[in-house]
């Protein structure tokens, strides 16, 4: 039977490092919050005198995860694009990074599922490549957050947060009889907590999507984030969905080599290790360096964890791990060939 198995991955940040004490010039808040409340001591953000989309961080990181997979962009028979900030509103950033590859027929599929946007993807890409659909899949997770937040004091908690990136993996159907790729995967969503993090603006379902007489520097126009519910809905939904996902690969937790979580906040992902009784070795973070670059995150980790020689070997077992905004939230299993 194929499996879908990670043949490569690779991963951009942009050039302009943004520490927390360079905010600290703009906005009222301190490098001692930051570093205390997320851990995050530094993010990347674009040039603001250019022009860079997801696509464009998406190039950049799928450039470099096609070579170490010895594929041409010719060899891609389908690509998922991960973003909750594309390049422009339609069409999707997969199209545009198609494009950029110099592709003009390989299909396209962009994922709207923000900071599980990779779990999906990754799902998506195993049903591909399991139903035949599919067999080397380019898989992309990109974020351009600068451009969006709102930087001034009153977007605090959300601007300190996010960083722009993106991470690539090249993903290829693979005969073999061994238990390897992805063993299982379990997604969720609720959209009753849609307002618990949202952009409201511009908005479709408005007879004029940009609103006349609401000013540009509008909250509206910028992200906003119940910060503690969905702390706490992190707590509560990720140790279960994991056990999903366990269950349903018929392994259990002490199997598991590392956990790769969605880098939010490494109080959530402390947390998280300390209630599933891991050591701290056994969970991922990068988030001092990058902060969050939601759907970008997971495959930004992956590919700096494996650079490190955390996983990667064979018979390794990942377990990637999330939850963000929709909400949505979900656990994927891994293990290497
Ligand atoms: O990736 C998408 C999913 N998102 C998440 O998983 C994020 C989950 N939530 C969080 O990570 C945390 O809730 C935050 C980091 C966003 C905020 O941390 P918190 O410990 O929950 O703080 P809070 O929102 O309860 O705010 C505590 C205080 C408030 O001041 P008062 O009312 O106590 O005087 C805020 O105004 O901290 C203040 N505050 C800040 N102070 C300095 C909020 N943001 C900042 C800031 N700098 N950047």
């Amino acid at each position: 039977m194929k499996k879908s198995i990670i043949k490569s991955t690779g991963m951009f940040v942009p050039p302009n490092i943004i520490t927390n004490h360079d905010l600290e010039k703009i906005i009222d808040t301190s490098d001692e919050w930051i570093q205390q409340r997320t851990g995050i001591e530094q993010r990347y953000w674009i040039d603001q005198d250019g022009a860079t989309g997801a696509s464009d961080l998406g190039f950049e990181a799928s450039k470099i995860a096609l070579k170490a997979a010895d594929w041409t962009a010719q060899d891609i028979d389908f690509i998922i694009f991960a973003t909750l900030s594309p390049d422009i509103m339609f069409p999707g950033s997969g199209c545009l990074l198609q494009a950029k590859l110099g592709l003009d027929s390989t299909p396209a599929l962009d994922i709207r599922q923000q900071c599980t946007g990779f779990l999906y993807g990754l799902a998506t890409a195993d049903a591909y490549i399991k139903s035949g659909l599919a067999n080397k899949i380019l898989l992309v997770g990109g974020e351009v957050h600068s451009s969006g937040l709102d930087k001034t004091t009153r977007g605090r908690d959300i601007t300190v947060i996010f960083g722009d990136g993106a991470g690539a993996v090249c993903i290829e159907g693979v005969e073999t009889d061994e238990q390897a790729g992805v063993l299982s995967s379990a997604l969720h969503a609720d959209g009753n907590l849609a307002e618990a993090l949202m952009t409201e603006l511009p908005a479709s379902r408005l007879p004029l999507r940009v609103p006349e007489g609401v000013p540009t520097d509008d909250a509206r126009y910028y992200p906003v984030m119940d910060g503690p519910l969905i702390f706490k809905k992190a707590l509560r939904m990720l140790p279960k969905v994991i056990n999903e996902s366990l269950e349903k690969a018929h392994i259990s937790l002490d199997e598991i080599d590392l956990i790769i979580p969605h880098q939010a906040n490494i109080r959530i992902n402390q947390a998280l290790g300390q209630f599933l009784k891991l050591d701290d070795n056994k969970v991922f973070h990068n988030i001092q360096k990058y902060g969050n670059t939601t759907a970008a995150s997971i495959p930004m980790a992956l590919h700096e964890a494996m650079e490190q020689n955390r996983i990667g070997a064979s018979g390794d077992v990942v377990l990637f791990t999330g939850l963000g905004a929709g909400l949505t939230w979900g656990s994927v299993i891994y293990k290497f060939l």
